[in-house]
């Protein structure tokens, strides 16, 4: 075990200890973002309707972001409703924006005191105006944070985030008298909602589902996509822990062929 690696991050009797006493401090994933699937099967299984599973999943994000700001992880993005996700039924889509309002007024005080710096990531503008304006108090109340950067993928779809940060760009070089041929990768990145983070280095997808599901288009070209069976609800520190210890062992080439990481 390394001298001083997570030193008194987690008591040394428990389960999660030996797990995290293997991760290499200096080689974390700089930001990741987490498909949060299986809700629906989990509570399912129990016999319990939808909505229970998206509570129980509310837990799983308390565990994941206290130990990514435990560890240090400087960015996590979190799918939690898609542009796509209104095609549910309606009982549902309002069951999960009243927990998303309850949620962002009860978690509000320890993300802050955590310093956690939250951003909402998606078309916001559709969401209900209650939505809205309990993300801009959490946004304003946590803009100066320097920790872990929170984004909420919130109605968002990842083809529209290109769309709209093309659109943004082009108006760009339109005003700066700049010739479109002249549209640089970085025109467009600096319009996209995650410009100013880091690189997303490890996707997560519980649940089993080997897709993307419209998430991160843009800024997955070069993540390590790690897929576990494990329903979100149970999804805690554990497997955490895991997929970053597997993120660890990945040999990444970024098209070279060398193997250093
Ligand atoms: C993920 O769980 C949460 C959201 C998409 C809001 P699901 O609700 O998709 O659960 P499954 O995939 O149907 O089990
Ligand atoms: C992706 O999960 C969206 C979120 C986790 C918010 P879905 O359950 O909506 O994805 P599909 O329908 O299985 O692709
Ligand atoms: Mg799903």
């Amino acid at each position: 075990m390394r001298v001083g690696n997570f030193a008194g991050i987690l008591d040394e009797d428990s389960e999660d200890f030996t797990i995290l006493s293997s991760i290499d401090e200096r080689r974390l994933p700089a930001h990741i973002a987490i498909i949060m699937d299986g809700n629906g099967r989990w509570a399912k299984a129990k016999g319990q309707p939808r909505i229970f599973g998206h509570r129980e999943g509310a837990k799983s994000v308390r565990e994941i972001l206290d130990t990514c700001v435990r560890i240090g992880i400087k960015a996590v993005t979190l799918y939690a409703f898609s542009t796509e996700n209104w095609k549910r039924p309606e009982d549902e889509v309002a069951g999960l924006m009243e927990m998303l309002k309850f949620y962002l007024r009860s978690e509000l005080k320890a993300v802050h005191e955590n310093n956690i710096r939250f951003q909402a990531i998606g078309r916001l503008e559709v969401l209900d105006k209650t939505i809205r304006e309990e993300l801009v108090r959490a946004s304003e109340l946590t803009a100066s944070n320097s920790g872990t950067v929170l984004s909420l993928a919130l109605n968002y779809g990842g083809r529209t985030e290109i769309r709209d940060a093309a659109a943004a760009a082009l108006e760009e070089i339109q005003r700066d008298g700049r010739s479109v041929a002249d549209l640089t990768e970085s025109d467009i990145e600096r319009h996209l909602y995650t410009s100013g983070l880091p690189e997303v280095d490890l996707l997560i997808r519980t649940s089993g589902e080997f897709r993307i599901s419209n998430f991160l288009l843009w800024q997955l070209a070069y993540s390590e996509i790690y897929v576990t069976e494990t329903f979100f609800p149970d999804f805690r520190r554990r497997e955490l822990l895991s997929a970053i210890l597997a993120f660890q062992k990945r040999n990444r080439r970024f098209g070279g062929i060398n193997d250093q990481s």
